[in-house]
């Protein structure tokens, strides 16, 4: 089935629900690219709404390495991804390694929750970047100690994921089967039943 990228990104949103914000059903993650380019504009904004997250005592322990196509740290960060995403994030203008702080900066004990506090911030990052019209995807595939070493990030810093951000583009220039069948796959989700108890184990009957 050959769709475009309105028809792709009208498949991929979920079925709104009055009162919950458009955007959390109309953010996906592509792997299609247009080639149209970001700008810092942009870019800003969505470290803007990043950095506006909640955090253990307010620590906001994200920080996030960002690479423009063809400057080292993007080449540094498109080449540490496993294979299986470089085939399509290669293209992407913009990469980003999140990564965290795990001390805490006043008392140097640990923060358990840092990486919790960079997940937070990482999906405002990306509803930003859907509400501006772009698409992100972040990965978890990619070699940690490679990154660690060419991007020269200290020991107290955990690593989150990689995030591809771009605009969506035509599913059928990812010429791959593969990828073009994900790309043109609805969404699916977990009923509130299975993810929302009253006693553990006991739906909440949302
Ligand atoms: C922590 C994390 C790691 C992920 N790693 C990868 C990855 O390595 N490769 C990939 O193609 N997608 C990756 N994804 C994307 C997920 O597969 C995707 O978010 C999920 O299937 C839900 O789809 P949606 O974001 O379009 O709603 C990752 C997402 C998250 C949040």
């Amino acid at each position: 089935m050959s769709l475009t990228a309105n028809e792709v990104h009208a498949l991929k949103t979920a079925p709104p629900l009055e009162g919950v914000l458009p955007i959390f059903h109309q953010r996906w993650s592509a792997r299609s690219f247009s080639k149209r380019d970001v700008s810092a504009e942009a870019l800003r904004k969505v470290f803007e709404a990043a950095r506006w997250a909640a955090s253990s005592s307010n620590e906001q322990p994200w920080r996030f390495l960002v690479g423009w196509r063809g400057d080292s740290t993007w080449l540094k960060i498109n080449e540490i991804l496993a294979g299986t995403n470089r085939t399509w994030a290669h293209r992407a203008p913009v990469l980003i390694l999140g990564v965290a702080h795990t001390r805490f900066s006043k008392t140097g004990a640990e923060n358990r929750y840092a990486l919790f506090d960079l997940g937070a911030a990482s999906s405002y990052l990306t509803l930003e970047a859907a509400e501006l019209g772009m698409t992100t995807h972040q990965m978890a595939g990619y070699d940690r100690e490679a990154a660690r070493n060419a991007l020269g990030i200290p020991e107290e810093y955990s690593l989150g994921t990689v995030i591809a951000l771009w605009y969506q583009g035509e599913p059928a220039a990812l010429g791959n089967a593969t990828l073009i069948e994900r790309e043109t796959t609805a969404r699916t989700r977990k009923p509130l039943d299975e993810i929302v108890f009253s006693e553990w184990g006991v739906t909440a009957g949302l």
